[in-house]
């Protein structure tokens, strides 16, 4: 379990130190380390919030993924491992609910699709038994409703419609669908499903041109209109409009040292957060409001330590919480925007 304990406010920066108690040690050892988070802009302001889950015992794999259904104040957690719970339902503020593995193989990204009529979560899997390879949609409590894909049998093939390591999809509040597929394996691509599974655009290839990926690891949607993809492999972000899929730029200035693994915006739409695997980073990119999409740029940046390897992020759309999947530190951490960010959202 490890723990971040934030103690010193600077003028501009934050000054951190961590304790870490290792779980993967019998004895809990002590390490500290001193880090530093810092804010070109005072405005993007998180804090760990210490208090989440209230027991993290919970966690007994590998955490993958997290969504939060904002409407109804859950967090979904998916975890990876032999003989434990794959799915943990957790309260926003930390208390646990329930938990399920059945159906459910080896969890690679997930999204809470909730409306005022139904709750539910989708999942996707690159298992490869008899659910991998799909993307299955859960009501809140672990039942499943749907199935993307061709279960226990990995492919190319659209009809029917067969995924490779599927490895994080988006639903728009149309009930549209985007799937990037995958992480790794023989597809490289993007598509979007209408609410009834029909395929209205797809880009499928592999490579490093325009619309073209390598391992399309991560994908969502701002509130103009377009889709941002991690093409990890690529080291880039690529954007795309919504509607006919046309390609509308790349970023890849940003990524020199590692591809991003994760993106999602904040609810005020002002930053893009990426999540850095193996640099253990977490990235505030000013977003741009409409039209082209220029150069990225790093706002400030979370920097975590060695080995906690941020692999998901969700962002809680209603308070703007950020959580996120850490597959080193096998735990899912909560940071809140500090009360002056937080009032910039209007909230
Ligand atoms: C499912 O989870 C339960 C505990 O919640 C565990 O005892 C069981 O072994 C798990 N099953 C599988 C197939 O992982
Ligand atoms: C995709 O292309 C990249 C190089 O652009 C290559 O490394 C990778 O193996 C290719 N993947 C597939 C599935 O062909
Ligand atoms: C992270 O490091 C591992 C081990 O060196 C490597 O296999 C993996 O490809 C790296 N992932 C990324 C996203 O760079």
């Amino acid at each position: 379990m490890a723990r971040f304990w934030v103690c010193v406010a600077g003028a501009g920066f934050f000054l951190a130190s961590l304790v870490l108690h290792s779980r993967f040690c019998g004895s809990p050892v002590l390490r500290n380390f001193a880090f530093q988070i810092s804010w070109r802009s005072e405005k993007v302001a998180y804090r760990l919030d210490l208090d989440w889950p209230k027991y993290s015992d919970y966690f007994t794999g590998t955490t993958f993924c997290v969504t939060v259904d904002s409407l109804n104040g859950l967090v979904y957690v998916a975890q990876r491992g032999d003989n434990i719970p794959k799915v943990l339902v957790f309260t926003e503020d930390g208390y646990f609910l329930r938990a399920w593995n059945y159906t459910v193989d080896t969890p690679h990204g997930m999204f809470a699709a909730s409306t005022l009529h139904e709750q539910s979560v989708w999942i996707t899997d690159v298992g490869s038994g008899s659910y991998g390879h799909t993307v299955k949609k859960y009501n809140t409590f672990g039942d499943l409703v749907q199935v993307l894909g061709t279960p226990g049998k990995k492919g190319t093939g659209l009809n029917p419609l067969q995924f490779d390591n599927p490895a994080e999809l988006y639903v728009d509040d149309t009930g549209d669908i985007y799937i990037v597929d995958g992480d790794g394996g023989l597809n490289n691509r993007l598509i979007k499903l209408s609410q009834d599974f029909m395929i209205l655009w797809l880009h499928g290839q592999n490579g490093t041109g325009p619309a073209k990926f390598n391992i399309p690891h991560s994908v969502t949607l701002d509130s103009s209109g377009r889709v941002w993809v991690a093409d990890r492999g690529n080291k880039r972000i690529q954007v795309f409009d919504k509607e006919t899929g046309e390609w509308l730029g790349e970023w890849n200035n940003c990524f020199t040292e590692e591809g991003p693994s994760s993106v999602r915006f904040t609810p005020d739409g002002k930053y893009l957060i990426v999540a850095q695997l193996n640099l253990s980073r977490l990235s505030f990119l000013a977003a741009p409001p409409v039209g082209s999409i220029g150069d990225c740029s790093v706002i400030s940046t979370i920097q975590l330590p060695d080995q906690v390897l941020p692999h998901l992020l969700e962002v809680d759309r209603k308070t703007g919480a950020i959580y996120v999947a850490e597959i080193g530190a096998k735990q899912v951490q909560k940071f809140v925007p500090l009360n002056s960010y937080l009032l910039s959202f209007g909230l």
